[in-house]
């Protein structure tokens, strides 16, 4: 076991300096960075899906990324209930495995079944939530659930990573990145947000803004380690001061997560 764990480190530094080579000469020329702009998922870097192997992203029949997701079993992904609506589940497809989406990386499947919390309206009034149950089952390690509250500490350091946006009102990335944010309490995340429901959702972000998750985000993970905390949900903007960004609260749907998440499986195999 550490045998292979070393193995798959050196592999993954190795990647990584070849990945980072390959894209250092026309990142350099074409992002000359102004007064204070960050090249990133907003103010975030490149990530390695060998490190993140359950970030997957959603797609239109078109192959169209329009949102993150989050492997939770073999054959369920977790995402936002807003991004389970936006395509119908005929025309839905998950992309796990791949860390650039101009490349054909890992397996595109499509979707039997979805489950989200049968209140859910939109987003800004919490339960934004839904599990997709697939077609096939997937080869990549999926996140934890948490099994308690204490990962949702003030100040505890979360990654959020996805494809989308790099700025406000910006391009989406065609490459994973991941940002760290600082969960932020419940009483300073209320006075940013009036709406804030602290049994649904939980605000990550740095007072003065500046790293954020962003549109086309939406559905993917807030993790710590390797366990599932949020799912990518709202904002006001993107990494604006003062405005942190609202993930859904996964232990307050754990259980239905995991009972969906086990409930996907045994049909076709
Ligand atoms: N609703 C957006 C989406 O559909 C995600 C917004 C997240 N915003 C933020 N500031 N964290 O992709």
């Amino acid at each position: 076991m550490a045998k292979h764990r070393r193995r798959d480190r050196k592999f993954r530094l190795t990647l990584t300096a070849v990945v980072a080579a390959a894209a250092f000469l026309p990142v350099a020329a074409a992002a000359a960075p102004s007064s204070g702009a960050r090249p990133n998922i907003v103010g975030g870097t490149e990530a390695s899906i060998s490190d993140h192997p359950y970030a997957v992203y959603l797609t239109d029949k078109n192959g169209n990324q329009f949102c993150g997701g989050v492997i939770v079993s073999p054959a369920a992904v977790a995402t936002a209930a807003h991004c389970a609506k936006a395509v119908s589940r005929a025309e839905l497809r998950v992309v796990a495995g791949r860390q650039d989406k101009r490349t054909n990386d890992g397996r595109t499947v499509s979707v039997r079944d979805v489950w989200m919390p049968s209140g859910f309206t939109d987003p800004g009034q919490g339960d934004d939530v839904a599990v997709l149950k697939l077609s096939q089952s997937l080869p990549y390690q999926a996140a934890n659930l948490p099994g308690d509250e204490s990962l949702y500490a003030e100040g505890t350091k979360a990654t959020v990573m996805g494809w989308g946006r790099t700025a406000d009102g910006g391009a989406r990335s065609d490459v994973l990145r991941s940002a760290v944010v600082p969960i932020v309490s419940d009483s300073s995340c209320r006075s940013s947000y009036s709406n804030y429901d602290s049994r649904s959702m939980v605000c990550a972000g740095y007072p003065q803004g500046e790293v954020d998750a962003c549109q086309g985000d939406s559905g993917g993970p807030l993790v710590v380690g390797d366990t599932l905390i949020g799912i990518v949900s709202w904002g006001d903007g993107c990494a604006r001061p003062g405005k942190p960004g609202v993930y859904t609260r996964v232990t307050t749907y754990a259980d239905e997560i995991r009972s969906e998440a086990d409930s996907s499986r045994g049909v076709f195999w």
